[in-house]
């Protein structure tokens, strides 16, 4: 697990994971498993992440999950009766470390369940948790964007919304000829900010190379205000029966700056190396990169 860097963060304690993707990138294991299971050497993708979030501060995390993702909530959340053989027989064995293993996923955080019931998109999947986020801010990662990085990577976002009290998003670099397959940010000129920050001018949604505002690539991990998940949800009507994208509600949010309120988002470049494993590539260099980081089989 990563080293916890919670010292002194006391503004976010939610984290949404959404992991109710179809994962078409997946298939066909995708059909019956979610991919948010399928494991990094012996752990599911979506612990690496619970792990990051708890790293960060995290005390409750909800999951947006669909009706047949209902494994991760067995995971983290079991019916006592559903691992008591497993249990006993660990006991019986005097396998304590095992034991002791299974039994600490479900005390990392506190845990809720929301279903979203159609894949509207990953804006949509947030406004399902609105309940529970209340009116704080809240950290959003997707279920499938993990990173390996000394501080992790969600506390290097807190830490600037702590600065900067804005919405945060988590950039990468990237090679311009991939942006069809990101959201890429313009950021402002003219600001004294440190080299991996950037205040956001606007974003646009997997544009075409030569139409690419920068290099800088929109990861899976944010913080978000109350006014922008109010933005984000006047965005819906727009979009009717269209999938609802996060990046809309920002654009939205960006477009409705005025001089009395002034708009603004944040950017940090993540220090760490990222893999993002709803991509079967993506996938095994993170399977890779763990095991050999690992003794018992690097
Ligand atoms: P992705 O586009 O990466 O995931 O969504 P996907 O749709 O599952 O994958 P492909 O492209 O079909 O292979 C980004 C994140 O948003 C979640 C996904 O689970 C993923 O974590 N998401 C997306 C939802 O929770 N609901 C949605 O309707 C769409």
């Amino acid at each position: 697990m990563q080293k916890s860097n919670s010292k002194n963060q006391t503004f976010i304690k939610k984290a949404i994971i959404l992991a109710a993707g179809l994962g078409t990138r997946f298939l066909p294991v995708t059909k019956s498993i979610p991919k948010e299971m399928l494991p990094i050497i012996d752990k599911p993708c979506i612990q690496y992440l619970v792990e990051e979030a708890v790293a960060s501060g995290i005390k409750e995390i909800i999951f947006v999950i669909n009706d047949s993702k209902l494994s991760i909530k067995n995971y983290f959340s079991p019916k006592k009766n559903e691992i008591k053989e497993l249990k006993n027989r660990l006991k019986k064995t005097k396998k304590t470390a095992e034991l002791k293993l299974i039994e600490s996923i479900e005390h990392l955080a506190k845990f809720h369940y929301v279903i979203q019931k159609e894949a509207l998109g990953d804006g949509h999947a947030i406004l399902c948790a609105k309940k529970i986020i209340g009116s704080e801010p809240v950290a959003i990662l997707f279920g499938d964007d993990i990173y390996d990085s000394k501080i992790p990577a969600l506390s290097q976002l807190i830490k600037q919304y702590e600065k900067f009290k804005t919405p945060i998003i988590g950039l990468q670099k990237i090679d311009k000829k991939d942006s069809k397959k990101y959201g890429i940010i313009s950021p402002e000129k003219s600001q004294k900010l440190p080299e991996n920050l950037y205040k956001i001018s606007s974003l646009v949604e997997k544009p075409e190379t030569k139409n690419a505002p920068s290099n800088l690539a929109i990861v899976g991990k944010y913080i978000i205000t109350p006014e922008l998940l109010k933005t984000l949800e006047k965005s819906q009507s727009s979009t009717k029966d269209k999938e609802l994208r996060l990046i809309d509600g920002m654009i939205n949010y960006l477009k409705t700056d005025t001089t009395k309120n002034p708009h603004q988002i944040h950017g940090l470049k993540i220090e760490g190396t990222r893999f993002d494993t709803g991509d079967k590539t993506g996938f095994l260099k993170a399977t890779m990169h763990f095991a050999s980081k690992r003794n018992d089989i690097k």
